[in-house]
């Protein structure tokens, strides 16, 4: 049995030592996608490259990029590299529009699934023996059973709570007295307010560690959750086209972004327009290649998501800074792009605002229009109506100086705005679906 409070070799060694695992299995898996995908031997084909032109980490930017699109074009089980009966699990993504992604796992994906989320507990702060509250959404989505696989692999008493219910969620955790909490930073949120209306202070609480991922936050947010919580407050994240949770976690020690676990999943930098491989540290999308997935291989599949990368600290790992944003959630109001994370960042910095915000796009005439809607704080110095309106009055200051856009700013008394119980949707777009821009 190995001592599972111990870091697997990999995350400690040299580069060197990381390249050459890298190397070995992107070979493989290439070949194995090639092999086994009618869709990666065509994309690989019409852009005439084979799996044995990869001599070095470097030549993956011979080969396609692969985008949800084409993982849509294949649904439901177009995109698996084995029969179906070795397939022992599906997950899907929710998809707003059109059909969901549907992503599959052998029995030894799922192996390597819970080892990586074992370590990112680990990397968490968390240890066997501890109690981990999921309450992280179960079923189709990856989170709760992503989670919950990862927790007992290291050794932990999972309660297995899904996301909802939100008064009993905070009754069990009076009872049971869980060490860590695993959840959407918005539904945190929610469960501070819940813990407020029972009159009950969330400082007490038995939570040592929170880990919290699924959504873009803030480390203004991080501030507040620790604070509210009396906690540490680490950051997983991940995707269902790449695994689930646990493509990355931050480290306890550092709180500087999380590690990549390279070993599965091999990270590259992509400047979003023209398709180029950017260098460690510059700013583009982000876009991984599976390097031991057998269910779905994924070959340089391009996220969205917008990041950089950056050195290992606490582990040998690359890290990846926090995320910015999604690039489907940049809004462009009047020729200026806007991130929910650059508005979230600035509502937290006012005492007299709390974090629940939605952002919503209006159209008014030819133009675009964002109406900021933010609760102010609550409890005993929940602010007048005057204070909401100058605290009003201040943000749309903040955000014209510091995001450069002008904007309509209502801060709302408390429980006005929608509790997320899962992600939360900040962007509410109102914009007569005519008279959108395609
Ligand atoms: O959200 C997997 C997950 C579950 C990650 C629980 C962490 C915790 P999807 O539903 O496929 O999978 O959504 C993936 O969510 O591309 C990011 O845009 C966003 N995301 C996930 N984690 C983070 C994070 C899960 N830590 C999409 N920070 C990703 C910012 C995140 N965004």
């Amino acid at each position: 049995m190995p001592n599972l409070s111990t870091l697997d070799h990999l995350e400690k060694a040299s580069r060197d030592e990381i390249a050459a695992v890298q190397l070995e299995r992107m070979k493989k898996s290439l070949k194995h996608a090639y092999e086994n995908v009618p869709f990666y031997r065509k994309s690989f084909d019409d852009k005439g490259v084979a799996p044995q032109d990869l001599k070095t980490l470097k030549d993956l930017g011979l080969f396609p990029f692969t985008v949800k699109d084409d993982l849509r074009a294949n649904y439901p089980f177009g995109m698996f590299a084995v029969p179906r009966g070795q397939v022992v699990r599906v997950h899907a993504s929710s998809g707003t529009t059109g059909k969901p992604t549907v992503v599959g796992y052998t029995k030894n994906d799922i192996d390597v699934w819970a080892d990586v989320v074992a370590r990112s507990i680990r990397a968490a702060g968390g240890k066997p023996g501890d109690m981990v509250h999921v309450a992280y959404g179960y079923g189709l989505f990856t989170g709760g059973l992503g989670a919950h696989y990862g927790a007992e692999r290291l050794g932990c008493t999972v309660i297995p709570m899904s996301g909802g219910a939100t008064e009993r969620q905070v009754q069990l955790m009076q009872d049971f007295r869980p060490d860590i909490i695993m959840v959407t930073p918005s539904y945190m949120l929610a469960l501070a307010d819940e813990f407020m209306r029972q009159g009950i202070d969330s400082r007490d609480v038995s939570l040592r560690i929170g880990i919290f991922g699924a959504e873009p936050w803030t480390d203004e947010m991080r501030r507040e959750i620790e604070g509210r919580f009396n906690i540490d407050a680490v950051d997983i994240y991940g995707l269902s086209e790449v695994m689930g949770p646990g493509v990355a976690n931050e480290c306890i020690e550092t709180k500087d972004g999380p590690h990549i676990w390279e070993d599965h999943f091999y990270p590259e930098i992509i400047n979003p327009e023209t398709g180029e491989v950017l260098e460690d540290g510059e700013e583009g999308e982000l876009v991984f290649t599976s390097l031991t997935k057998e269910a779905m291989p994924v070959i340089r599949y391009r996220t969205r998501d917008l990041t950089r990368l950056l050195p290992g600290t606490a582990r040998s790992m690359r890290r990846m800074d926090r995320i910015r944003g999604r690039s489907d959630d940049m809004m462009i109001i009047r020729g200026v792009n806007v991130f929910p994370t650059q508005i979230e960042e600035l509502i937290l910095k006012d005492a007299r605002l709390s974090p629940h915000y939605v952002l919503e796009i209006h159209r008014e005439g030819a133009l675009d229009s964002l109406t900021v809607r933010v609760e102010c704080c609550s409890g005993t110095d929940a602010p007048d109506a005057q204070t909401r309106a100058s605290a009003a009055q201040d943000l749309k200051h903040q955000i014209k100086g510091m995001v450069g856009v002008s904007t309509t700013v209502h801060v709302e008394e408390p429980m006005k705005l929608e509790r997320s119980q899962g992600k939360a949707a900040r962007v509410v777009d109102m914009r007569d679906a005519r008279t959108r821009p395609v």
